[in-house]
Formats: structure tokens, C-alpha cells, sequence
């Protein structure tokens, strides 16, 4: 466990804590979801979680590792204690609050979907049967192409690669976070003149920090430096530089 010492629970002491006191909380991300959590040039893991991830830790005065962690399979890896919590845009679900437990959540982002530019009347995922539509694996965009019968579900590792196929036409969409399409369909030189978003977010989805189901000494930590930096406008700066 990477719980050292934390016999000293209120927030006062929590500047205090000699290095041997501190907590240091290992997280997983899933560093391919721009702008939330992703990869930068010189190989850094940047964005909006994890900048979000260190104002939590220094605002609970606890310390924190962020290790880049393949979606398919980061659930279980928290089962089994490769990590204290996985701070991955993760959306709150109710099947998922069966097998973890989550933070207070911190933004809204519900699911879109993206198709080639070129193609018109399309208003809702089920304009879409008959056609194949992308989704990261697992995630809560693949549970929505899943819903309408007749669209084929098209699974991938990395939504990058989704976005790729989807701009060399091999297949018709992609459904993703709000923000993060937005950044690939929008923003990213690569698809901005290929692709682009079909109206507005159609699912209401808030993102959480998850922490294995019981784990409320790590959970507790996490939503007192979650509330501070609410409080204090940390986490609404945050959002202002990453989120477009
Ligand atoms: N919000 C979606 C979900 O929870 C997708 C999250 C994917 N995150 C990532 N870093 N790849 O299912």
C-alpha cells in the first residue's frame, strides 16, 4: 500500500506532514484523451486531469505519482492494486459505483458524435444504422453506440485511431467525450477540415476520480482537496486553460 503514515486526518496539519508523514497516492490515467490526459511533446503527461490531480494533492497536502495506464483493463488494475485511484475522465456510472466508489465529481461531459464533414442529415446516432461508428473500448460512448440496434459498434485501443479511421472514411463516426472530440474533430490539424460534431452533447455525464470500492481513506483525501480547489477557483482556472 502506498498509505506511509496518515494518522493525522485533519486538514490544518496537512502543510505540516514531514516528508516521511506524507501520503503518496499512485494514480492511472489513460494519457490518450486530449485535452483531459494526454502525452506531450517531450513525452509529459499534461492536461486537464492531471493538473487538476496535483492541485488536489497539494491542496490535502498529499503527494502524487501519475502513471500512464492503457484504458482497456485500468478498472481492473485498481481491483487489483496496481494503484490507489485512476483519474482518467471516468465517467460516474451507476454499474461502475458497484464495483468502485468515486469522488464528488468535477466536470460535465456528456458524449457527441463526430462524422466527416462531407456528410449531411445526420442529427442522431440513429441516422447511423447501417453504418459502423468508432468508440473507445469500454467506454461510455461504446455503451451508447451499443444502445441503437443496427449501428455496428467499432472498437479501438486509442480514440486517436478512431479518429483516423473515421477521417480515412473507414468508418462513419465516432462517439466520445464532448471535450475531447472537440479537441480531435475541432482543434487537431490532422481532422479539423475532415470532421465535425453532430450538435450537442446528447448524454449528461459527470467525470469522477475512482478509488477501489471501501478505500475511504483515499477517497476522503481526494474529495478534501477536490473541495478546496473548488472553493478556491483552482479548479474553474484549470478548466478555463484546457477546456475550449
Ligand atoms: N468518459 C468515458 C468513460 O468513462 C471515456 C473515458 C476515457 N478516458 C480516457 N482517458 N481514455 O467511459
Amino acid at each position: 500500500g502506498s498509505f506511509l503514515a496518515c494518522q493525522k486526518k485533519d486538514s490544518a496539519s496537512a502543510q505540516n506532514k514531514t516528508a516521511s508523514e506524507r501520503v503518496k497516492l499512485v494514480i492511472a490515467s489513460d494519457a490518450t484523451w486530449p485535452p483531459m490526459e494526454f502525452v506531450d511533446e517531450n513525452k509529459n503527461i499534461v492536461g486537464f486531469a492531471p493538473e487538476m490531480m496535483k492541485a488536489i494533492a497539494e491542496a490535502a497536502g498529499f503527494d502524487v505519482e501519475i502513471r500512464n495506464t492503457a484504458w482497456d483493463g485500468i478498472f481492473a488494475g485498481l481491483a487489483a492494486g496496481n494503484y490507489d485511484a485512476i483519474c482518467s475522465s471516468v465517467t460516474i456510472t451507476e454499474e461502475r459505483k458497484q464495483t468502485m466508489d468515486f469522488s464528488e465529481p468535477y466536470v460535465n461531459a456528456g458524449q457527441v458524435l463526430v462524422v466527416a464533414k462531407t456528410l449531411n442529415g445526420v442529427s442522431t446516432l440513429k441516422d447511423m444504422i447501417g453504418k459502423k461508428v468508432g468508440a473507445q473500448i469500454g467506454t461510455t460512448g461504446a455503451i451508447e453506440i451499443q444502445k441503437v440496434s443496427g449501428v455496428e459498434l467499432a472498437t479501438y485501443d486509442e480514440v486517436g485511431l478512431a479518429f483516423e479511421d473515421l477521417a480515412n472514411g473507414r468508418i462513419a463516426g465516432v462517439v466520445a467525450d464532448n471535450p475531447i472530440a472537440a479537441d480531435f474533430a475541432l482543434q487537431n490539424p490532422k481532422f479539423k477540415d475532415k470532421l465535425k460534431i453532430v450538435g450537442e452533447p446528447f448524454t449528461d455525464e459527470w467525470l469522477g476520480i475512482a478509488v477501489r470500492k471501501g478505500d475511504t481513506k483515499t477517497l476522503a483525501l481526494i474529495n478534501e482537496g477536490l473541495a478546496k480547489i473548488k472553493a478556491n477557483g483552482k479548479l474553474e482556472a484549470i478548466a478555463k486553460k484546457w477546456l475550449h
